[in-house]
């Protein structure tokens, strides 16, 4: 018989089981938020390299839905399937206080404050326990919110690797593409706190104040036709961040790079990411076509990256936002409630809302 190793340094006893907000079985595309549901499922204890956090906060991403929906990437496999007996807990984004930590972890402690990301497993953070790898944790900045950790992981940890991937934005002039989303929007204000020469914002006409107050000195709205287009009178720019993806897009960055610039996507060619499940021809297509792109653009550029950030670069954080306190944008704090989550899912992916969605998992502690 196996045991589970007794997880060290408990803060206190927890439950056996606990009810979160989840799935029994994969929804599918689009109907994540008409599926949540609440289950009961046995509180984790934390493995080999682990933490269990106490949940204070949560907030939603887009990615949230798309991984419930197994279309992250149009169907690579993430998560594994909720079922009947396994249930999944939708979640990523997480902030709380360290509960118990398995063995082999050393820098986290019981007791401490954290946030962190809950990436891509079928127990996620959407519950009042989550465990997660200790590198996927972090302790909570001196004076921030519970609420404030929870909506800079996934955001924050993206948007800082993204920058980071691209080297020091120092004199540089750099086009945001989505830069009305939480990614974008952060890219936006962390090249600006970090001194690029200068920041240019695509997104829809309506959000263009928020992003120039963001920190663009330019925005472009790509309702008005081609952005690149719209900026091909100016001289060729050196990095463009691409938050939404897609063929044209590339296309558009290209026609606007310096030769020997950068393009960093996040989506790659596949609009947003997912939403949508593709044949397994396609989906193989397209990752030969992101290789073929990333080695080919070394050898004649501008240069080809896609980011992959799975794992959090906490180096890239602190350097990026933490040194600076650029905290996160909140758009609302909603009550751990089935419909009120489900709700807000529903406007994280229809880009109803701007600014992160968080959900006060222990409505007490979330704003201590
Ligand atoms: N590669 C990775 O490791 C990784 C990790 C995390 C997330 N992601 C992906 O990153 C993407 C952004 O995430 P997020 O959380 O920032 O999403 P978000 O907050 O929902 O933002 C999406 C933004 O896309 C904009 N948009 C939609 N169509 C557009 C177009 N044709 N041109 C320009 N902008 C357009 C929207 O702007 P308007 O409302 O102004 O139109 C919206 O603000 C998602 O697809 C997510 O899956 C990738």
């Amino acid at each position: 018989m196996t045991t589970t190793p007794a997880p060290q340094n408990m803060h206190h006893k927890a439950p056996d089981s606990m009810r979160a907000l989840g799935f029994l079985a994969r929804p599918d595309p689009g109907s994540a938020a008409a599926a949540l549901q609440w289950v009961e499922v046995p509180v984790p204890a934390p493995g080999k390299g682990e933490v269990r956090v106490r949940v204070v906060a949560a907030a939603l991403n887009r990615d949230d839905v798309h991984a419930a929906e197994g279309t992250v990437f149009g169907g690579v496999p993430t998560a594994p399937r909720p079922t009947e007996t396994q249930p999944g807990v939708l979640g990523i984004d997480f902030a709380g206080v360290v509960d118990a930590v398995g063995p082999g972890v050393r820098d986290l402690q019981a007791g401490q404050r954290v946030f962190g990301v809950a990436y891509m497993q079928r127990l996620g953070s959407l519950a009042p326990y989550c465990c997660t790898k200790a590198s996927r944790t972090r302790p909570l900045p001196e004076g921030w919110s519970f609420a404030q950790g929870a909506a800079t992981g996934l955001t924050g940890s993206v948007a800082s690797m993204a920058i980071d991937a691209t080297g020091d934005p120092r004199d540089k002039r750099c086009v945001v593409v989505g830069a009305s989303g939480n990614i974008g929007g952060l890219i936006v204000r962390a090249l600006a706190a970090a001194g690029a020469r200068e920041v240019v914002g695509v997104c829809s006409g309506s959000n263009a104040a928020r992003v120039k107050a963001l920190g663009a000195v330019q925005v472009v709205d790509y309702g008005q036709g081609p952005w690149g287009r719209q900026l091909a009178d100016q001289p060729p720019f050196d990095i463009v961040f691409d938050c939404v993806g897609g063929r044209d897009i590339e296309a558009e960055a290209l026609a606007v790079l310096r030769p020997d610039g950068h393009l960093l996507t996040l989506c790659g060619p596949m609009r947003l990411l997912g939403g949508r499940r593709l044949s397994w021809l396609t989906i193989t297509r397209t990752l030969v076509y992101i290789a073929w792109r990333m080695i080919f653009s070394r050898v004649r550029g501008p240069r080809y990256t896609l980011l992959s950030a799975s794992e959090p670069d906490w180096s890239a954080v602190e350097t990026l936002l933490l040194e600076r306190d650029i905290r996160p944008s909140i758009d609302a704090l909603h009550r751990f409630e089935r419909d009120e989550v489900a709700s807000a899912l529903e406007a994280v992916v229809s880009n109803r809302r701007q600014g992160k969605q968080v959900v006060a998992v222990r409505p007490d502690e979330v704003e201590a």
